[in-house]
Order: C-alpha cells, then structure tokens, then sequence
C-alpha cells in the first residue's frame, strides 16, 4: 500500500459556492476557512505528517481590491477562532511564499502562529500564502547563483537544489487534490509535484468533508506509483 506522507490541497471553489447560493463571493471564502480547521483536525487525526493548503496564489492579486482585503482578513479570523483548538492538537503551522506584500497584520498573525507551534510535533499545517511554483523555482535559481558567488555553494544537483526551495523541510507530496473540477495546477508546487499523485473533485471547497478525503485517500492508496521504473513486484 502507498505510504502517505503529504497531502497538498488547492481549495478552489469558493466563489463559485458562493454564487450558487447567490451570496458574496467572499462568503465562500469564509466558509473555505471553517473548511481549512476541519480538514486539518481530521487529517491530524488520520496520521498525515504534512497537509499544505494552496491559501493564495501570487496571481490571486489580479483580482478585485475589495476581494483580495477580504481573504487577507482571513488569518486573523481563522488564527483567532482556532488557534488554542490547533495547539491542543499538537499541531505545526508553517507557510510556503513570500510574506512581503502580504498586509502587516496578517503577517504578524503569521508570524505568531508559526513561532507558538512551532514546537507541536503533529501535523504539519503548512500554508501556501502568495505562493508560486515559477517564482519559488527563479528564487532558488537566483539564491544558488548568490551562494555560489560567495563559494558557499559548487555543484548543483537535484538534492542540493531542493535546499533552495521552500519546501526543503517537508516530506515529498504523495497527493495532490484540486477540489472544483478544474484540471490545472495554477502555479502550485510546479517542482514538487513530479511524481505526485493527482486527484480532481466535483466539490467545491466549502463543500468538502472528512468522508471525501477519506474517498481520495483510498483512491490514492489503490494507485500504481512507479516513479519511472516498472513495479514488478506488482506485475504492473
Ligand atoms: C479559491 O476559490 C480561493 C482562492 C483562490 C483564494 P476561488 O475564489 O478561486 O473560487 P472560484 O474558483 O472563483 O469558484
Ligand atoms: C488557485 O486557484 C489558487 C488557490 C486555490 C489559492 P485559482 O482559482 O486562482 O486558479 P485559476 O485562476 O482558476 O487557475
Ligand atoms: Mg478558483
């Protein structure tokens, strides 16, 4: 059976839930953050070392001002809420992306809930926060050529170059589950998802439960990974 490790989630469908209950898209966006407490207790409860939850992308900002102040509002809300229900869990927050550009309060937000689990040894909660997969991959290029310069760096190998990516303290993502139906990775984790399974739900992410993760758990647990090679051991 697949070992699993690392789930990574792009929690798409937040508008579109919203609309169709004819209501604000930013409604959609609040109930996606009362999803974000429930998938992460459960996922702790099932064993996963690492969930990484695309939160918002450095695309994301293309969208309506009003839009965008609207999901920057939402750490405070979801570190408010919930922060004393994910210590309890033993839970560790940690965030992929850039915190520049991100509005002061919810960085400091950020920032304390990072440093006050950062002892928890459960889940990793790890949020994808004005994250790109293009942008992580030119930061690591320039970040080598800098430590290279310096001598602090030779040879750069596919080991060495993970050091350079934000990612390099987390497990290799085992599952990637897009919720909504759309069949796109927009820019998440481009390098990590190499050899990633793959899962798209109809649900939009307001809508998702502990059972349909329990679902893609399954599938994933039924796939064939064969990283290249040929799994003989399995006649596949
Ligand atoms: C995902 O839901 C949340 C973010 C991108 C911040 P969307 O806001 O993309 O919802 P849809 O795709 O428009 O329905
Ligand atoms: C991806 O969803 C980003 C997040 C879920 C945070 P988008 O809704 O931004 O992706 P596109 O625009 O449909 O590709
Ligand atoms: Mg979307």
């Amino acid at each position: 059976m697949n070992e699993l490790n690392h789930i990574a989630i792009i929690m798409d469908g937040n508008g579109r839930w919203a609309k169709k209950r004819r209501l604000p898209r930013t409604m959609g966006h609040k109930k996606g953050v009362e999803k974000v407490r429930e998938i992460a207790i459960y996922a702790n409860k099932l064993g996963i070392r690492c969930l990484t939850l695309y939160a918002f992308s450095t695309e994301n900002w293309k969208r309506p001002e009003k839009e965008v102040s609207y999901i920057m509002s939402l750490p405070k809300l979801f570190f408010e809420s919930y922060l004393k229900e994910l210590m309890e869990n033993n839970i560790k927050i940690t965030m992929i992306g850039s915190l520049n550009r991100i509005p002061e309060e919810a960085k400091k937000i950020f920032r304390d809930a990072i440093r006050k689990t950062s002892k928890n040894t459960g889940m990793i909660l790890n949020f994808a926060l004005n994250y790109g997969g293009q942008d992580e991959i030119v930061k690591a290029a320039k970040d080598y050529a800098r430590d290279y310069k310096e001598g602090k760096a030779r040879s750069l190998t596919k080991e060495s170059f993970k050091k350079y990516l934000y990612t390099k303290d987390l497990p290799e993502v085992d599952l990637m589950i897009r919720t909504s139906n759309e069949q796109r990775i927009s820019n998440f984790l481009l390098y990590q998802l190499a050899y990633s399974e793959f899962i798209f739900t109809d649900t939009y992410w307001p809508d998702f439960t502990p059972d349909d993760l329990d679902k893609c758990i399954e599938e994933y647990r039924k796939r064939t990974r064969r990283f290249g090679g040929l799994n003989e051991e399995k006649n596949n």
